[in-house]
């Protein structure tokens, strides 16, 4: 007899490996095994900051206009930082590539700003919350990609600054677009605008599997992408650590990490091809 969550990931496999165009939609609880907290699970990092008061993605433009920065922005950054520079994306990020490589996986759909589905190999990612990697010209919006080095070494220099409220220096280490305007990180934060939604609303609609993964499902417009797919007649599969998020609308649900769950399922795939 084989246990309730080998049926399930049996199940799974079976919808994953027989996808025509599979997407999958994935949130924090992905990166938890590459050591970046995630946000609401106990201790997380909505457990010790609260978000309205860390100025959004457009920090710099707080600098600009010469406003402090909160102490807890100050905090939040440092922490960031010190859990960002050594990680790296983990077996779950390699096995969602690997079902890029085998042709199954036709888009990622993340809430995550850390670049580690591009950095683990994945092309075709759509980024609604925005990408840490990448600069916005607050002028004319072009963007900037960024290198983890160049990410890293400015948020330190950006610490050293605040820490010395050197305003002078944080208005040269403003990056500036080739149009002159300030440039500011590429994140999403509350109550502004998410990015690629259009892009996003279209994959979901159009998907016929899609992979749910490692996320709470409590922040909208991105959480409506699976009621989207769902409504469109795709099957759902998800994973999470400690529940299912979706379990109202979801074909399987299993219980575990991504990163075993996730490199376990490619294998399956492979071997049933
Ligand atoms: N594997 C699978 N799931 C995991 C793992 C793991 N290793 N670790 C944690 N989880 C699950 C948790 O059980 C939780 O359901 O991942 C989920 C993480 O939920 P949140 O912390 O709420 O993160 P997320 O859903 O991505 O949040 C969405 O909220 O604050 C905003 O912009 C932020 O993009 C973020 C958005």
């Amino acid at each position: 007899m084989k246990s309730m969550d080998e049926e399930r990931l049996v199940e799974a496999v079976r919808l994953v490996g027989g996808a025509k165009r599979l997407v999958a939609f994935t949130g924090a609880g992905m990166s938890e095994e590459s050591g970046i907290p995630t946000f609401r699970d106990p201790g997380g990092l909505w457990d010790r900051y609260d978000p309205d008061e860390l100025g959004g993605g457009d920090l710099f433009s707080g600098l600009l206009s010469g406003s402090a920065v909160p102490d807890t922005t100050f905090q939040f950054i440092s922490e960031f930082l010190a859990c960002y520079e050594d990680a790296r994306p983990n077996p779950g990020h390699d096995a969602l590539a690997e079902l890029e490589r085998m042709g199954i996986l036709r888009a990622v759909i993340t809430q995550n700003i850390d670049n580690f589905h591009r950095e683990a190999g994945n092309t075709d990612v759509l980024e609604v919350h925005g990408n840490v990697c990448r600069l916005s010209c607050m002028s004319c919006g072009a963007k900037v990609r960024l290198e983890r080095e160049e990410l890293v070494a400015m948020g330190h220099e950006l610490l050293d600054l605040l820490g010395a409220g050197d305003l002078a220096g944080l208005m040269r280490l403003i990056s500036r677009c080739s149009c002159g305007g300030a440039c500011m990180l590429d994140v999403v934060g509350f109550g502004e605008p998410v990015q690629q939604m259009p892009q996003a609303s279209h994959e979901s609609e159009n998907c016929d599997v899609m992979l749910i993964l490692g996320t709470s499902g409590v922040v909208w417009p991105a959480a409506s992408l699976p009621v989207r797919a769902k409504r469109a007649g795709a099957r759902l599969v998800e994973v999470n650590a400690t529940e299912c998020c979706f379990a109202d609308i979801i074909d399987v649900g299993i219980v575990g990490k991504t990163g075993e769950v996730l490199p376990r399922l490619v294998e399956l795939v492979k071997t049933g091809r």
